[in-house]
């Protein structure tokens, strides 16, 4: 058999990391510090690991139904209802993922066919355009800008609508900025969902991570506008549940029982002591998240005053997630070699901006998500190395 094509034109398409590039360039340095990671330095809290072990020990290892056990969906149904202002079934409009990178994934091929067009941020999370690119869809970029406090607003969005548009994703607070979309901002959006009748994702895994008493809001708690809305989110970043990997998708009836189907077909379901970690995160996990924001809280103040004091750098004070994505022009030079520069001189790993897009090139993604001993060294290396203003 003679097949010239052994890669799909997915994976022949499919960008490498400019994160991990930058983790392969630093593994030079022993005393390098990493500011790359988009994950909390925390590791899961006991209470959360112990009903993960004591699902173990129960013998939960088995499959289960291919929407989640209904402990979990019941209490994700009752969060969604006490925090976000969304109303489901949890029978009809739920489905628990592995994480909110498979709920995504899911979305993509139950929704968007080759050829449809999807609008996301830009600067975005580089897995969006890898999952856009693996349904072969076409990736439309809304650029956001500084001077607005990189917000994706209805006004960047409308004129990039086409008859081809079959999806959007917002995301607040978003990674790789730390911009959030305020209700007025999430109104305007739910005005443009109603007029063109498109779907639309709210990708909130980092909901809980807001500063200054910003409040977020949920889209679909917007009413009039539930059948077109799936509201993604996770337990990653908010209760330091990387490994776990568990998220979920709230959607209308119709949507959810396709994305049941495609689920069997992608991964069947999610392991049941991870489920039931998840359970006690919701009805127990409230103080351990009030500890993890107030702890990022005082990483991010320290970081945008480090910073902007720091010649080449001028950064915004974004109010959620925990990424900070400093201007970095007044080095004079592009974003990736921005960054070697400051890995070469400083030991400090960042991630270039480009590796979020194009319109990510000028920047560069600082998480704050690490010790704050380490951020404070790394700024005290980068104020040694480039001066101050
Ligand atoms: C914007 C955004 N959405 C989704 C995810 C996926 O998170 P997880 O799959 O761990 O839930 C991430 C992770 O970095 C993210 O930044």
């Amino acid at each position: 058999m003679h097949n010239k094509n052994i890669l799909s034109t997915a994976a022949q398409n499919a960008l490498p990391s400019g994160v991990r590039r930058m983790f392969e360039l630093a593994k030079k340095y022993d005393d390098s510090i990493n500011l790359t990671l988009g994950e909390p330095g925390f590791t899961a809290p006991d209470h959360i690991i112990e009903a993960g072990i004591k699902g173990l020990k129960d013998k939960k290892t088995k499959y289960t139904p291919n929407a989640g056990i209904k402990e979990l969906r019941d209490a994700i149904a009752y969060k969604l209802e006490k925090e976000n202002g969304i109303k489901c079934d949890p029978d009809k409009n739920l489905i628990v993922t592995a994480g909110a990178t498979q709920a995504l994934m899911l979305s993509m091929v139950t929704l968007v066919n080759p050829g449809d067009e999807v609008i996301i941020q830009g600067p975005n999370w580089p897995d969006y355009r890898g999952q856009i690119d693996m349904v072969n869809a076409k990736t439309v970029y809304a650029k956001v800008d500084e001077k607005n406090d990189f917000k994706m607003t209805a006004d960047v969005i409308e004129p990039l609508i086409t008859d081809k548009t079959k999806l959007i994703i917002i995301n607040s607070p978003s990674n790789p900025t730390g911009g959030v979309l305020d209700y007025a901002d999430l109104i305007k959006i739910a005005e443009l969902v109603k007029k063109y009748k498109i779907f639309i994702i709210s990708d909130e895994p980092y909901e809980k991570l807001v500063y200054d008493g910003f409040e977020q809001k949920s889209l679909a708690s917007i009413p009039g506008i539930e059948e077109y809305v799936l509201t993604i989110n996770s337990f990653s970043k908010t209760f330091a549940m990387t490994g776990f990997r568990v998220g979920y998708i709230c959607a209308n009836e119709k949507i959810t029982e396709n994305l049941i189907k495609l689920h069997e077909n992608m991964i069947a379901s999610v392991p049941e002591p991870m489920q039931l970690a998840a359970v006690e995160a919701i009805y127990n996990g409230e103080k351990d998240v009030r500890e993890m924001v107030a702890y990022y809280d005082r990483n991010r103040k320290l970081i945008v005053e480090g910073l902007n004091r720091i010649n080449g750098f001028s950064c915004l004070c974004p109010k959620g997630a925990f990424y900070v994505f400093p201007n970095i022009t007044g080095f004079g030079m592009r974003s990736r070699e921005t960054a070697e520069y400051i890995l070469e001189k400083t030991h400090v790993v960042t991630s270039p901006g480009d590796a979020f897009g194009p319109d990510g090139e000028g920047y560069i993604r600082i998480c704050y998500a690490s010790k704050y001993e380490d951020i404070k060294e790394a700024l005290s290396r980068m104020e040694k190395a480039f001066g101050t203003k």
